[in-house]
């Protein structure tokens, strides 16, 4: 619609560019540039009154048109079926809060903490997926078929199957990606560089929902392989990234464990950060937490990247973000992080 009136052009345009940024689409009935003009009519001369009047209501009644039909496209939006796969090229799209409406997540904004402390000790950062398959799941990991090991890893699949007929599996661990990693970089190790990859993204499992356990959640999972290198590096390397971490001295503890993809294996844990070790409600009063998991890869691990383990040696470790969160900012609930409310969120804007 034009209007002759050049004010009343300008005040459409606006109103109209301003719709589509509002959430609520009745506001912009309620705009100021509206009220304004029509507070105008009683200044104007009678024979000016008649045209300028006519067309503010013009553009009233197109305005309101607008807000119709997007209450009507909005009931016509289809429910979401939350089992399909999210469909990107999808017209019609539910109503987001705009950009300038929202912050950072607090998860995220730590894990680009982490990503940077990395990224100065060398590490290239690499994503994970949210669906894989048993190959890069188990297998790959020297999980073999019926190893029983696979249990303790209990996660979901989908009715879809990979090539070899195994379901799809949403990862419960960001070690999916060490032999794809390993591959990627191995030209590394032929011209003395090793290979130094972070793999901080989202895991799954199916656990059952407390004040420490989420069925989503985030690792960051670590891989460094060259000539040399022993037990000693990883401990070197957690123990500065958790000092940079935390901004302080922080003592580290190991003991033995067992993953099949690493040998040796180790329970990692640091010195409470709250307490220095006095013993403290964060740390259960044993001074220590109980950090991540790590250890050497195993030889078939690189073998079956096509690294050869007589030559090559790495450590690798897989830690949860939200832990490590939950301590920095004293959080008491691992929940707070998925769901979505604001009050919570808000607090680390
Ligand atoms: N993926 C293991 C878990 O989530 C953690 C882990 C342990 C990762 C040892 C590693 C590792 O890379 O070497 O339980």
């Amino acid at each position: 619609m034009s209007y002759q009136n050049t004010r009343i052009a300008d005040v459409a345009e606006q109103l109209k560019s301003r719709f589509t940024e509002l959430e609520d689409k009745t506001e912009i009935l309620k705009a100021t540039e509206l009220k304004a003009l029509y507070a105008e009519i009683p200044t104007l001369t009678a024979e000016e009154r008649g045209a300028f009047g006519k067309e503010i209501n013009q553009l009233k009644t197109e305005l309101e048109a607008l807000v119709a039909a997007h209450k009507d496209e909005a009931e016509a939006l289809p429910s979401i079926d939350v089992t399909a796969p999210f469909d990107v090229n999808t017209t019609k799209r539910p109503q987001l809060l705009t950009a300038n409406r929202g912050s950072q997540h607090p998860l995220m904004r730590e894990i680009a903490v982490i990503n940077d402390i990395f990224y100065r000790m060398g590490f290239t950062i690499a994503k994970s997926r949210q669906l894989d398959d048993e190959y890069h799941m188990f297998t790959s990991l020297n999980f073999p078929a019926g190893h029983p090991a696979r249990d303790d890893y209990d996660t979901f699949m989908t009715v879809e199957t990979d090539a070899n007929g195994h379901p799809l599996i949403a990862p419960a661990h960001t070690s999916t990606m060490q032999n794809r990693l390993l591959i990627k970089y191995k030209d590394n190790l032929h011209s003395d560089r090793p290979i130094a990859v972070l793999v901080p993204d989202r895991v799954f499992r199916n656990e059952d929902l407390d004040a420490r356990h989420e069925h989503t959640f985030y690792q960051f999972e670590g891989i460094y392989v060259d000539k040399g290198v022993n037990a000693g590096h990883l401990m070197a390397t957690l123990k500065t990234f958790l000092q940079e971490y935390f901004a302080q001295e922080i003592e580290i503890k190991t003991q033995p464990f067992y993953f099949p993809f690493t040998e040796p294996s180790f329970e990692f844990a640091l010195s409470c950060p709250f307490c220095q070790k006095k013993g403290c409600s964060i740390c259960s009063q044993s001074g220590w937490i109980e950090l991540l998991g790590c250890g050497m890869i195993h030889p078939n691990v690189l073998k079956m990247a096509g690294i050869d383990p007589n030559v090559y040696t790495g450590f690798a470790w897989g830690s949860g973000v939200e832990r490590l969160v939950m301590m920095k900012y004293g959080i008491e609930d691992v929940r707070h992080f998925e769901s979505g409310k604001l009050d919570f969120l808000r607090q680390f804007v």
